[in-house]
């Protein structure tokens, strides 16, 4: 077991290890003032693991509730959100209680969201069960819900108190849901350097401790000095620019980590066409990502990339910051005009072919 401690706004532990849902009380009961336990989570994630986390918190006298939605990003909408809010209310939930958000990106998400701002901020222990939300969106306190013009477009930073992950639930997700948290792993790894791109060239389950581990000390180093994202931070989203894009055009067809492992591609591409890396930089990130089994096909044209990313709500009026790769372990944020994007990919994909 690993315990990586941020020291953000809040402080808190992000607990990392396998089985750990068994005896989950032993870490959250520290942290808990209340009796009521709030679970949100959906409906693959209950069925899977509910009932060995509410036996453990149960066993402890705890008065277990639990929201249920099904699974997918469709459910981190403001229905639900009003919903679950209505329902805790009438369930007399107060503010020494606790929220726990457990599953993936959505639950972790829309639950983060409520514990926010339900009597304007319970505790929120998040539990990610899958790779992405275990390497990156249970770490941090991004919280938010889609609106019908994009994703996150309503929410706020809010830190867990405690994140628990455990590794074992990894164990039971598609092979698709596994490989949309390797992209984002792959992204830190590019980030970091080589000690962890390296290491990522292997079986990634055999080490996924370690690995797992490596990713959110990165992102707890990058929070510590940037929580509200407003400098540092954005390098945490190397490949996001384009792969937000692939994913709007797509109609989320596109999964997050196939949309993001296309974005890292092409921005290598970009950054070589600026002599900022080397080109067998450009052909290390492409084959680890065709060794894990992605698809580097950008798929829509260079106005129409340029159109949906103008639209992303990261745009800061006529310009946007590019996450761009130097090498393995250098990455920087280059402030790029909005009229010279277009161009941009256009040179990418036509001058460095995949
Ligand atoms: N997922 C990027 C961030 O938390 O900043």
């Amino acid at each position: 077991m690993k315990r990586v401690i941020v020291k953000s706004s809040k402080k808190y532990s992000i607990i990392i290890g396998k089985g750990l849902l068994e005896n989950i009380s032993d870490h959250i009961l520290p942290i808990l003032k209340g009796n009521n336990v709030y679970i949100i989570t959906d409906d693959i994630v209950e069925s899977l693991y509910i009932s060995q986390l509410t036996k453990s918190l149960q066993r402890n006298n705890l008065v277990v509730h639990k929201y249920v939605f099904p699974n997918g990003e469709k459910s981190k909408n403001a229905n639900n959100y009003i919903d679950i809010l209505n329902d805790m209310a009438q369930k007399g939930i107060s503010r020494s209680d606790t929220v726990i958000a457990f599953g993936g990106g959505v639950p972790g998400d829309l639950g983060g969201f409520v514990a926010a701002t339900y009597l304007r901020g319970i505790k929120l222990i998040q539990i990610p069960t899958t790779l992405l939300s275990a390497v990156d969106s249970s770490v941090g306190g991004k919280t938010a819900i889609d609106l019908d013009k994009g994703k996150n477009m309503a929410g706020v930073f809010y830190q867990p108190d405690l994140v628990i992950c455990d590794l074992s639930s990894l164990n039971t997700l598609s092979d698709e849901t596994l490989k949309d948290g390797c992209a984002e792993v792959i992204k830190y790894g590019i980030l970091s350097g080589d000690l962890l791109f390296n290491q990522l060239k292997k079986p990634i389950m055999k080490h996924i401790e370690s690995i797992v581990y490596q990713c959110v000390k990165y992102k707890r180093d990058i929070v510590q000095k940037d929580e509200h994202d407003q400098d540092l931070r954005q390098l945490l989203n190397l490949g996001h620019t384009i792969g937000h894009a692939i994913e709007l055009l797509s109609g989320y067809k596109v999964t997050h980590g196939q949309a993001v492992a296309k974005g890292i591609s092409v921005i290598s591409r970009i950054s070589y066409n600026l002599s900022l890396c080397a080109k067998h930089t450009v052909d290390e990130i492409d084959n680890i990502l065709t060794g894990y089994g992605f698809d580097l096909n950008p798929m829509y044209s260079p106005s129409d990339l340029a159109s949906a990313i103008i639209m992303d709500k990261k745009r800061s009026n006529d310009s946007i910051n590019l996450i761009l790769v130097e090498d393995i372990g250098k990455c920087i944020i280059r402030k790029t005009m909005m009229n010279e994007l277009e161009d941009m990919i256009k040179k990418a994909i036509t001058k460095v072919p995949l």
